[in-house]
């Protein structure tokens, strides 16, 4: 509990797929791959992808409403929106499109941007607004749509991303549930993932030329990214478990990034937490970029895996590069 007393709950989430799938088999007639070496090398077994028609804003407002909903909240007592994006419909930011579909006339709205760690940073943003009295009812969204940004002829990385949205509603609460954080960039490695833009000069008059141009596909070094995720990982969730005071063994679930099975289970392993409390979904999914964690809290939660009162501990990693952890407690519970 901080020193004005302000707490906070999640107190509901919510989550939006696209209906059309992509499974490994399909992959294997676009590049040469097998449905054997991605679920041995990902755990992946199919993708959500949305169509040409569809749009992130469509997908974030659908897992908005339904945290919004489990919340018990209307649109209208929502203070603030946090996008969590790399891949907004509109450049200079869709939360206000958000907003104005949901008819949350009273709430501020902005994108943030950490690629795969979008939603942790997001969490923790929108917990400084609650923290410092300035805000009581915070939607915060994780929602991308990698598929329109991957070069479908790379077989090392468009066997990895799916598309989707999931939503998580902050509340003001007497006691703190958001038990402790930590989050971490470098910039250094930035070379490592990246989805850059790429400028073509244009002469606009006699002497002055503007770079026009557009975003390059995105491009990783999977290596790269393997190592730091395994090593940065255990260690961000030590200092945030620090942080909350509370030992890897009271943590009920290990809620990480989806980006890679080998990735979740080498992590867990070097944390000391049991296989069983390890939440994955990402054989249906993919790497889902800003949305995976709330995603899949949101099908635990539903599922009836999480309980009001559970510790789960999460990280995100990816571009930029960046990484962080967050530990809270499910619900409302005092
Ligand atoms: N199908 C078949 N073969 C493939 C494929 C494919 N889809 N992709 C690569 N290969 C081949 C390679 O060419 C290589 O062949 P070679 O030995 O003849 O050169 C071989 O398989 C092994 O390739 P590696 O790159 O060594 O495979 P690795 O075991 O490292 O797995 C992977 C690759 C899955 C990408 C892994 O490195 C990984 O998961 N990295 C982390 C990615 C990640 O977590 N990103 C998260 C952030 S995302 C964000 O922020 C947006």
């Amino acid at each position: 509990m901080n020193q004005l007393g302000i707490g906070i709950a999640i107190t509901g989430s919510g989550s939006a797929t696209p209906e059309v799938t992509l499974d490994n088999y399909q992959l294997s007639q676009i590049v040469e791959t097998s449905d054997e070496w991605i679920t041995a090398r990902t755990g992946i077994r199919e993708r959500h992808l949305v169509g040409a028609e569809g749009s992130l804003r469509a997908i974030a407002t659908t897992a908005a409403q339904r945290a919004i909903a489990m919340a018990g909240l209307a649109p209208t007592d929502l203070d603030l929106i946090i996008l969590a994006t790399s891949t907004p419909d509109d450049l200079f930011g869709s939360a206000s499109q958000v907003q104005a579909s949901l008819e949350a006339s009273k709430a501020v709205a902005f994108d943030l941007t950490a690629a795969c760690s979008g939603f942790v940073f997001g969490l923790v943003t929108a917990s400084q607004f609650i923290r410092t009295g300035v805000y009581q009812n915070v939607l915060l969204i994780g929602a991308d749509i990698l598929s329109r940004w991957v070069d479908w002829s790379d077989r090392t990385t468009c066997v990895l991303f799916g598309d989707g949205a999931g939503a998580v509603v902050l509340q003001a609460n007497e006691s703190d549930h958001l038990l402790g954080f930590e989050l971490r960039s470098n910039g250094t490695q930035n070379s490592c993932l990246q989805l850059d833009y790429t400028s073509q000069n244009k002469e606009i008059v006699k002497g002055v030329v503007v770079g026009q141009g557009t975003y390059r596909p995105i491009a990783m070094n999977g290596k790269e990214v393997y190592r730091f995720a395994v090593q940065k990982v255990p260690e961000v969730i030590e200092k945030a478990l620090f942080r909350a005071n509370i030992t890897a063994e009271e943590v009920d679930w290990l809620l990480l990034h989806q980006a890679n099975q080998r990735i979740l289970d080498a992590v867990a392993q070097r944390l000391g937490i049991s296989k069983e409390k390890v939440l994955s979904n990402l054989a249906h999914y993919g790497n889902t970029s800003a949305a995976s964690i709330p995603l899949a809290l949101d099908e635990a939660v539903r599922e009836g895996k999480i309980q009001p009162g559970d510790v789960i501990a999460t990280a995100g990693f990816g571009a930029g590069l960046t990484w962080g952890s967050t530990i809270f407690r499910w619900g409302r519970t005092s």
